[in-house]
């Protein structure tokens, strides 16, 4: 049985994907700065920005899956935010590096492309917006996980970790579906996160594929659900939020998604199957 270190399983995110590589066979240690609600797997505390710590966690690890961050910007001082987030996943890498682990997944954020916290009105340059599209922040979130990933693909050339870094569209836990109705019908909402949204669940089985999967080197993916959270259609988004965006690289047919999953799911065999209009009736 593997040995896989999951960070930040106290979060939103983190229950999920500890249950998933749970459920798979896999022998986890999950661990976060604080205490998880339920006991899902073994756990320590630990706080990441100390590399002693990490080497600590990961001693006899075959991969680690970290999660950790300060997850938005403006949550805290802002070089609180950068340096959390820069230093939990240079000791991480750099532990693991150490510690010859091969394979390891790190959380990046559609965050990193800028306009999710952009106080200037940044539009997309175009839709879907995919890997290869600018990472331009104003913000220290957005930064943060643009060095993270710059982090680790210094460790996949220093050593040959296979490190893949999923840039993450709005995580859904499955309590908050209840919160469709509130904004589906309303394009101002979400927008800076070109209404994107993917369930926690299809993060977790795209985490242990990205484990399991041979031969990528470093690579980023976006994460996103198929469809966007919305009840309008994705070319009337466009049209009322983003009306100069004249660069829209596919038909954007009902409800497809800006935040393009094409990569992910070609490179990880991956499929989100988890949709809010699954989720809620009465819509
Ligand atoms: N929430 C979203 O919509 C979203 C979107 C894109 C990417 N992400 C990224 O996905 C990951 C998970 O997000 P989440 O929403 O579950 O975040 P969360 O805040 O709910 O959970 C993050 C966990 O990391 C832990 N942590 C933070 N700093 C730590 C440290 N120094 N040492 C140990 N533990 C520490 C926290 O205690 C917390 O339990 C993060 O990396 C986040 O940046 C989140």
């Amino acid at each position: 049985m593997k040995k896989v270190v999951i960070t930040g399983v106290s979060g939103r995110l983190g229950p999920y994907v500890v249950e998933h590589f749970v459920e798979m066979g896999y022998d986890v240690l999950g661990v976060d700065i604080t205490k998880p609600k339920q006991t899902l797997s073994k756990f320590m505390t630990v706080n990441l920005m100390n590399i002693g710590e990490c080497y600590g966690a990961l001693a006899g690890a075959d991969a680690v899956v970290h999660l950790a961050a300060i997850p938005v910007a403006y949550s805290h001082p802002n070089e609180v935010t950068f340096q959390n987030n820069v230093m939990t996943t240079y000791n991480i890498l750099e532990a693991a590096a150490g510690l010859g682990i091969k394979k390891a997944v790190i959380a990046s954020s559609e965050s990193s492309y800028g306009i999710v916290f952009t106080k200037q009105n940044m539009e997309p340059q175009y839709v879907p917006m995919d890997e290869d599209h600018p990472q331009r922040p104003e913000d220290c979130y957005g930064l943060s996980k643009i060095v993270a990933e710059k982090t680790a693909e210094m460790i996949n050339h220093r050593c040959g970790m296979q490190i893949v870094s999923l840039r993450i569209g709005n995580i859904i836990a499955t309590d908050m579906y209840k919160n469709f109705p509130g904004f589906i019908r309303e394009s101002n909402k979400r927008r800076n996160i070109l209404w994107s949204y993917v369930d926690a669940r299809d993060i977790a089985v795209a985490c242990r594929l990205a484990i399991e999967t041979e031969g990528l080197g470093y690579i980023a993916l976006n994460l996103s659900a198929d469809d966007t959270s919305m009840d309008i259609k994705s070319s009337e988004l466009m049209k009322a939020e983003f009306p100069e965006v004249k660069d829209i690289r596919v038909p954007l047919d009902n409800y497809h998604t800006l935040l393009s999953n094409e990569k992910a799911k070609k490179v990880l065999n991956w499929q989100p199957i988890h949709s809010w209009r699954d989720n809620i009736s009465n819509i």
